[in-house]
């Protein structure tokens, strides 16, 4: 018999989520039947859409919802042997039995140099993120200018990094120096912090006077509205996230200036990954080959320990990470 440590949603959250808004409760399993797998979490993903998707997808007293990276410990199911790992989407839980329907299995040639945790972040779902908004839905060419939002985060960092592989002008807005600093470091050529500019407008400007041909949009609110303002004309934005607006109690109205839209003849196409999930296996490749090839870095913000999966969440809700936001049990 094996104890599963789960994380439970006890209260759905209203605002910010707080610390009484989660359980931590122990589960007994029991051994896995003919088809099914044990797996032991090695690496847990906390991202963004785990507070919209909480209201949606989620009752009160249900396990929180997630992704992990597992390694098969008992194994009923030749699809999945003993020691190998996957990628499911089991929940905050420690161990699972299932029936493997729902499992990916880490690629077969990862590198053994790679940290199985960026099956989580840079080669998994949100550098498929970046890459599918900027190749499907902005479809970025060579010598435009990018602007996007968030930029150190998991899906901004890596937007940055392939927008200059594909030979863009790249500039970020992040929360902190240190942060400006990283996405220096990572080759963006404008970044600021949007905390401290005395105005957005302004540093919008400074960035690229001449305007932004796209935008990667992770962040939604306030920011949105002005940085439409600097868009060229038939400029194209890819609405990834809205994260300044996860935690409102009231739905916001009205947060795109029309006119502006409507004159400059804008394209804004909001996305979800799954979309191009049939292209996942080649796109990984091509992750993974830009990372061996030393294009991409891929940075990560880890927490170490199961019983710090709430403290993990929040973090990123107040802009603790830089880089991938992953907890190590
Ligand atoms: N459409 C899709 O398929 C898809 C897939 C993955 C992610 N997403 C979205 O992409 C966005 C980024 O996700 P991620 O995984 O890369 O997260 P992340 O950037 O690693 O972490 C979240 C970051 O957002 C910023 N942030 C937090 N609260 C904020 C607020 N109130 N106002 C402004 N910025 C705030 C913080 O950075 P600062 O310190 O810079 O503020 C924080 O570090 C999210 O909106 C997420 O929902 C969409």
């Amino acid at each position: 018999m094996v104890q599963a440590k789960t994380w439970i949603l006890t209260k759905h959250f209203d605002g910010f989520p707080k610390d009484s808004d989660f359980e931590l409760k122990v589960e007994e399993l029991s051994a896995p039947k003919d088809g099914e797998v044990l797996l032991e979490a090695v690496f847990l993903s906390v991202d963004p859409y785990m507070r919209p998707f909480s209201r949606v997808r989620m009752n009160e007293g249900d396990v929180m919802i997630g992704t992990q990276v597992a390694k098969v410990i008992q194994s009923n199911n030749p699809a999945f042997p003993v020691g190998s790992h996957v990628v499911g989407r089991c929940g905050w839980r420690t161990h699972t039995v299932c029936d493997g329907t729902d499992l990916i299995p880490v690629m077969p040639d990862w590198p053994q140099d790679v940290s199985l945790s960026l099956a989580l972040g840079g080669i998994g779902m949100p550098g498929l993120t970046a890459l599918y908004g900027i190749e499907e839905v902005l479809g970025l060419q060579k010598g435009e200018t990018l602007l996007v939002n968030a930029a150190a985060g998991a899906v901004g960092s890596m937007v940055g990094q392939i927008a200059k592989i594909k030979g863009c002008k790249v500039v970020g807005s992040a929360g902190s120096d240190a942060k400006v600093a990283f996405l220096k470091d990572l080759g963006f050529d404008e970044a600021f912090n949007y905390k401290t500019v005395g105005s957005l407008e302004e540093a919008l400007k400074k960035a690229s006077p001449e305007g932004y041909d796209c935008f990667f949009e992770n962040v939604g609110g306030p920011f949105s509205s002005v940085a439409i303002q600097q868009m060229k004309n038939f400029g194209r934005i890819a609405v990834c996230g809205a994260i300044s607006t996860y935690n409102d109690t009231t739905p916001q109205t009205g947060p795109y200036p029309h006119l502006t839209m409507i004159f400059k003849q804008l394209k804004m196409e909001g996305f979800m990954q799954s979309r191009w999930e049939h292209k996942h296996p080649e796109s990984l490749k091509r992750l993974i080959g830009w990372l061996k090839e030393g294009k991409l870095q891929c940075r990560e913000h880890i927490t170490k320990g199961f019983e710090k999966m709430p403290a993990a969440f929040m973090g990123i809700l107040q802009g603790e990470n830089i880089g991938k936001a992953v907890v190590a049990v």
